[in-house]
């Protein structure tokens, strides 16, 4: 089988050196790369160094190799176009449809999804010119990955940062795996909560669980590639931030129902993966529990924690707004889950059957989606993206 033919476009900014950590990835992984750099990012990585790590020809302009024409061959032959990073200039010039050099002219020609990853200044990509390029960019279809925040060139902090490589390619993969699909979730703000609650006894104890964050992760990771504006509530996770999602850390199920109702103000779709401790100790000790020579422990007394899908299921924030809730069971697979669903009142109810070696920290999982309008769908073994992009079909479906 031939290689998927990726175009690594590169623009002119300081992180275009860790655009050779994208391209390693990319090779590594059996992708045909060709880089296409503009002038500007040859000031920050030269030539010889795209040429050797892709292992084919590098050019900025249509002046070189002139017979194989390739301001057009290049985008045509493309099954994946991303530029990264991608400068405020480049996304104008994109956005305005210009063709004054080779990368330009291959995005003209494209016809394979297109995938933007910026890096600037938080000026650059606050102003309202570059806010304009990026709306039309996504409106034609195209992924622009929100930047990360963070550190910039200089003493500068703020959002602009490139997201981290691995999650870039990531997002690429996925893209490259729906093909010509389209981010169908484009427009669209979804919630997204993952990992478990954590709830304290004292400064060092808490009661938790062993929920991972994976599923969580991999719902917000295929959700950025399908274009969605992504919050990720995260609770106690220590898995890399997905490259476009803005994440929150949170601990408690208190905090965790505090950020999950404030994202979900004005969201689409709410996806309920975390696992929320039901219980919470009555009382925090703000000093450190000690035992006591000869006595018995004092018991420990549990109170109710807020449910949270329940909640955002009965007071929806928006007309239409999806919610979907996960179940981890381990007898009555099934039937505990219709109930389960019918309790929460959430629209779909993905139902996984859990026990000591199933799901927790794996890198696949198996379950049944049901919905509240009676449907099933089963989801074989697989990656937890796999579930994941399950999940977003049927929202979709379900959003207005
Ligand atoms: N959930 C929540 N708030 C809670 C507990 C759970 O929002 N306090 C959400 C989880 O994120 C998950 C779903 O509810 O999407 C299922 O949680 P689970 O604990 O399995 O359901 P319970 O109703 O607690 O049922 P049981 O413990 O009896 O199985």
């Amino acid at each position: 089988m031939d290689k998927p033919k990726v175009v690594l476009g590169v623009s002119g900014g300081i992180a275009a050196y860790k655009a050779c950590e994208l391209l390693r990835r990319f090779t590594e992984s059996g992708h045909d790369v060709r880089v296409v750099p503009t002038a500007s990012a040859l000031h920050f990585v030269g030539a010889a160094t795209w040429s050797a790590l892709s292992g084919n020809p590098v050019a900025t302009d249509v002046w070189e190799d002139v017979h194989e024409v390739p301001h057009v061959r290049i985008g045509q032959h493309a099954d994946l176009v991303v530029v990264a990073p991608a400068t405020a200039d480049t996304l104008a010039r994109a956005a305005h449809g210009l063709a004054n050099d080779l990368l330009t002219n291959t995005l003209l020609t494209a016809r394979c999804p297109v995938v933007f990853a910026p890096a600037m200044h938080t000026e650059m990509w606050e102003h309202p010119a570059t806010r304009e390029n990026v709306a039309t960019l996504r409106r034609r279809g195209s992924v622009v990955i929100e930047p990360a925040v963070g550190r910039l060139t200089g003493v500068d902090t703020g959002k602009g940062r490139l997201p981290d490589p691995a999650e870039i390619f990531e997002v690429c993969r996925r893209v490259l795996a729906r093909g010509t699909t389209g981010p169908d979730l484009a427009g669209r703000h979804v919630v997204v909560s993952a990992g478990g609650t954590r709830e304290p006894l004292d400064p060092v104890r808490f009661l938790g669980n062993r929920s991972s964050g994976k599923q969580g992760y991999a719902l917000a990771r295929t959700a950025a590639a399908r274009g969605a504006r992504v919050t990720l509530i995260a609770a106690n996770t220590s898995l890399p931030d997905p490259a476009g999602v803005d994440v929150v850390p949170v601990g408690t199920a208190v905090q965790l129902r505090e950020a999950v109702l404030k994202a979900a103000a004005d969201a689409d779709a709410v996806v309920m993966a975390a696992a929320v401790a039901d219980f919470r100790p009555a009382s925090y000790a703000t000093g450190k529990i000690k035992k006591k020579d000869g006595q018995e422990p004092e018991p420990v007394v549990l109170v109710r924690n807020p449910d949270v899908l329940a909640e955002i299921s009965a007071e929806r924030a928006r007309t239409g707004q999806v919610i979907v809730g996960f179940a981890a069971e381990t007898d009555e697979v099934l039937a505990n889950g219709r109930a389960k669903l019918s309790r929460k009142g959430c629209d779909l109810l993905v139902v996984n059957e859990v026990g000591e070696r199933k799901t927790f920290g794996a890198e696949e999982n198996e379950a049944v989606v049901l919905g509240a309008d009676g449907s099933e769908t089963p989801v074989p073994h697989g990656p937890k993206e796999a579930l994941a992009d399950t999940v977003w079909d049927l929202v979709r479906e379900r959003l207005a």
